[in-house]
Parts: C-alpha cells; sequence; structure tokens
C-alpha cells in the first residue's frame, strides 16, 4: 500500500528548524552521525573527567548491548544502590531473569486492548485541571500525565493531584542525580550536584509508591503489574516496593520525555494538531481509541523518538576485553550512540527533518525501524516497550484533541538537560481547550484506519 504522503494537505515536510534546540557539546557528539563512519567502530572519548569508549558499529553495538558476562548494565551499579536495590533494575543474571518472567503476563497482548481506552479517558481527566490562561512549563506538565497515567493504567492504583505534582517536580532531580552520580562514580572527588535534593526527591516517590499499594486495585484474575510483583515475593513488601518504584522512575522518565518532545513538536509543526485530531475523529469508536487505530500518532511519536529519544545507552566493562580492534580496560564507560544512528542519512532520508510520515505503513523508501532501537535491546530490552506502544498514541491523540498548544516564546531557544532522557528545558507553552467539534465537519467514520496498523514492539526491535 502506498502511504498518504498528503496526511497534512500543503504541508512540506517540516524544516528542522537550526538553532532552535541548544544542545551541549557532549550531546552534540553523541547526536553526531559522523562518527559513525568516520571515528572508528570503537572510539576513545572524554567529557571533563569522563573517559568513555563510544561504540559506532550497529552489529558491535548490538552484541555490547546484550552481552552481558562483558559488559555490564549500569543499573547494578554500586553508585545506584539507593535507586536500584533490590528492584528488577538492580538485579544481574538469573535473579534479574525471574523477575523479568514475573511482570511478562501483565505485559501480555490481551492485556493490552483495554490500555487505550482508560488512557484516553485518564488523559482527558489529568488535562482537565490545566490552566489555560498562563504558560506552562511542559517538562513538568507532561510528567505529571505520564506518572498519572502510569499509575492509573499500569498500576492499577490512585495518587491524589498534590502527590502527582509533586512527583512531577522531582522527577527531573532524580532523573539528573541518577545521571550524574553513575557518569561521575569512577572520580569520587568529583562532587555530584544535587545530592541532598535527590535525596528528598527519592523520599517523596518511595511516600508515593507506598500510597500506590495501598490503593491498588488488583485484577480478578490477579494478572495486572502490582498483583503478580506481590506474588511472587510473599511478605516482603521491600522487594514490591523496588521493583514499582524502579517501574515508576522509568516509565514516567521516558513517557515524560516523549510526551514533552511532542508538545515541542506539535509547537513547532501546529498542522500536525488538526491532522491527529481528523485522525482520531474517524476511529470507528471515539471514545474507546485504542493506538493501532492511530497510524499518524503512532508515527508522530516514533519521529518524536529518532530525533529526541534516548541519545545513548551506557555500559561499563566488567573486565578488559578488545572490541572492534580498540582494547577497552576494566570497569570503562562503553557508550552507544543510538541518537547518532537515527539521524545517519544512509538510514534515513533527510535525517534532520521532522517527518512523521516517514513511519507510516506503506512509507517509501520503508522506515528504518531496525536503527531505532526505541526499546534498548538484549536482556534489559524495555520490559513494558508494549504497553508504551499502545499507551503513548492515544496520549498523543487525546493531548491533541483537549488542548491547542502555542509556544509561549516563539522562537526561544530550548534548552535540553542531559538527564536520564534528555528533556526540553525552558519549554512554555499555552494550552487552550479545543472548540468543540461541529458535526459533520470532521472526516467521515467508519475509515479504515485499523488496517493500517502501527508498529508493534518485539524483543528484537520492530517488527
Ligand atoms: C516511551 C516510552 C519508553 C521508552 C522509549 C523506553 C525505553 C527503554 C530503554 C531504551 C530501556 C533499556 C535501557 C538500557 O538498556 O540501558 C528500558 C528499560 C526499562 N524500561 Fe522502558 N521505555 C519506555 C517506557 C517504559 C514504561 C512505561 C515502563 C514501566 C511501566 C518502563 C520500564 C522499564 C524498566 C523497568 C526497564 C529496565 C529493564 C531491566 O533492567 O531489565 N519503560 N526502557
Amino acid at each position: 500500500m502506498n502511504v498518504n504522503r498528503t496526511a497534512c494537505p500543503g504541508q512540506p515536510p517540516a524544516p528542522p528548524g537550526p538553532g532552535m534546540l541548544a544542545h551541549s557539546r557532549a550531546l552534540r557528539f553523541w547526536l553526531d552521525p559522523a562518527n559513525l563512519d568516520q571515528a572508528g567502530p570503537v572510539v576513545r572519548t572524554r567529557t571533563g573527567p569522563a573517559i568513555a569508549y563510544q561504540v559506532n558499529d550497529l552489529a558491535l553495538l548490538r552484541k555490547v548491548g546484550s552481552d552481558e558476562d562483558t559488559f555490564r548494565f549500569w543499573g547494578p551499579d554500586t553508585s545506584l544502590r539507593d535507586f536500584t536495590e533490590d528492584g528488577v533494575v538492580g538485579l544481574e543474571g538469573a535473579a534479574h531473569r525471574e523477575r523479568r518472567a514475573v511482570m511478562r503476563p501483565a505485559f501480555a497482548a490481551s492485556r493490552l486492548t483495554s490500555l487505550g481506552p482508560s488512557v484516553q479517558a485518564r488523559t482527558r481527566q489529568l488535562l482537565a485541571d490545566l490552566p489555560a490562561d498562563r504558560p506552562l512549563d511542559m517538562r513538568v506538565e507532561m510528567s505529571r500525565l505520564a506518572c498519572g497515567l502510569l499509575v492509573s493504567c499500569v498500576l492499577n492504583s490512585e495518587l491524589p493531584p498534590d502527590t502527582l505534582s509533586r512527583i512531577a517536580a522531582a522527577r527531573s532531580t532524580l532523573s539528573g542525580g541518577i545521571f550524574w552520580r553513575y557518569a561521575l562514580a569512577p572520580w569520587p572527588w568529583v562532587p555530584v550536584p544535587r545530592r541532598r535534593a535527590c535525596r528528598r526527591a527519592l523520599a517523596e516517590l518511595d511516600k508515593a509508591v507506598r500510597q500506590v499499594r495501598t490503593h491498588h486495585r488488583p485484577d480478578p484474575d490477579g494478572h495486572d503489574l502490582v498483583s503478580l510483583l506481590e506474588a511472587a515475593a510473599p511478605g516482603d513488601p521491600h522487594v514490591v516496593q523496588r521493583d514499582i518504584r524502579a517501574l515508576l522512575i522509568a516509565g514516567m522518565e521516558t513517557s515524560a520525555s516523549t510526551l514533552a518532545w511532542a508538545c515541542y513538536e506539535l509547537g513547532r509543526h501546529p498542522h500536525y494538531q488538526q491532522a491527529l485530531q481528523d485522525e482520531a475523529d474517524a476511529a470507528p469508536d471515539t471514545s474507546r481509541l485504542q493506538a493501532h487505530q492511530l497510524p499518524l500518532a503512532t508515527a508522530f511519536v516514533q519521529e518524536v523518538t529518532r530525533l529526541h529519544g534516548i541519545p545513548f545507552l551506557v555500559r561499563r566493562t566488567r573486565h578488559q576485553t578488545c572490541q572492534g580492534n580498540v582494547r577497552i580496560p576494566a570497569g570503562a564507560v562503553v557508550t552507544l550512540p543510538l541518537g547518532a544512528l537515527r539521524r545517519d542519512r544512509n538510514r534515513y532520508t533527510d535525517p534532520d527533518v521532522f517527518d512523521p510520515r516517514r513511519w507510516l505503513p506503506g512509507a517509501e523508501p520503508p522506515p528504518a525501524h531496525a536503527a531505532l532501537l526505541a526499546y534498548g535491546l538484549g536482556p534489559r530490552y524495555c520490559p513494558a516497550a508494549a504497553a508504551a506502544d499502545a499507551m503513548l498514541p492515544v496520549a498523543l491523540a487525546t493531548l491533541a484533541c483537549s488542548r491547542t498548544l502555542r509556544p509561549a516564546q516563539p522562537g526561544r531557544k530550548i534548552g535540553v538537560s542531559l538527564e536520564l532522557t534528555p528533556t526540553p528545558k525552558g519549554l512554555t507553552m499555552y494550552a487552550t481547550p479545543c472548540e468543540p467539534r461541529l458535526a459533520g465537519t470532521g472526516p467521515a467514520h467508519g475509515t479504515d484506519t485499523a488496517s493500517r496498523s502501527g508498529a508493534a514492539s518485539t524483543e528484537n526491535g520492530h517488527a
């Protein structure tokens, strides 16, 4: 099937908007596709006191990301014990595999069908509180939305609005704290920024996790995430607490930054707001949206991930090793530059252009799913990838149908904070409620969008 390249009629693919984002020097390096061809398969890098080895070759990158005998995942690192201890992120080997297996039934395809409608309903509720008369910090607002969605739709619980706001405000402190603690661990004399604020944020999160457990509503079959975790660790509330906390940090961090960058791109390309509304209006049941009925919203999220997703994965060598003819010492940081792969012109046409239509089914050239690696790879592949695929396009479509987003200071440079996932710094926007749609002005219902289903995630990457 040929793709409809005129999904937004009259609009050429959006220009990259050079100079609109202020990337740090380190981030520019991780995002630079020139390294892939020119710097060699493995290159030694230096950022301040931090020495790292960057793997530029895709095949080698896959090997490093999957080989836990040689390369240690960041979660179990001793510098992060406060954050990851006893939870799935901090475990290794058989214990890690067992904990992943415990969670798996909660993310089975059969359970995810109800996720779309519940995400739509909860997104509407959470957006209803947004003030319309003043600029909003979208980084904080999207953290609040992501946290609210995770708690209600994935953890089957509820948190009061003021707790959601406190967690949203703490997210960036936690994320930055984890990043810097890990990055600076080999140089203990270099002060880690925001240490005390980070402890406070972690205590806040722990309090919220206890509330999540108190208000948890188990599914009748006991296969929801929290019930599964509790059944696997009877009498050990500490382990369950740590797992829920890890899920909340990992899930909120990634979902919040994806939604915040989606707002940034909607502000730059307002015609997509209308296109996303039209697509949602064309769904067979507009009050029960499902991601597979929203190919444009799915493609929009994928394009946001391509240009703004996690720029690199990180590992540390367990022992000395030789990769790509480069000797890497024991304990060295190894980076896997996903951001550069996603900007590689050998894989993507006009890689700097934000063009969601490249991901639509039937697009020419066919979309390069294999280099996107949105959810990582190997034993640490995101356990909630399928849930995120089901949730985010529906949340985005609901957002586009409820509010019109407009930058509060058009033309202002947006900073990119270096945290677990980069988020837009200083992105303030007005979120004006959309006019109620007049009957008959939307596209005809019953359009066969379901057959143009969006991409489904698998542990080997995207299908
Ligand atoms: C846009 C959405 C998301 C993206 C892009 C994303 C991406 C990723 C990536 C790349 C990794 C691997 C990190 C590495 O190898 O260093 C990962 C792991 C993880 N993700 Fe996600 N994720 C998303 C949503 C979620 C959600 C909603 C949850 C929880 C409900 C979640 C929970 C986790 C956990 C617990 C891990 C660690 C797995 C382990 O240690 O075995 N993620 N995610």
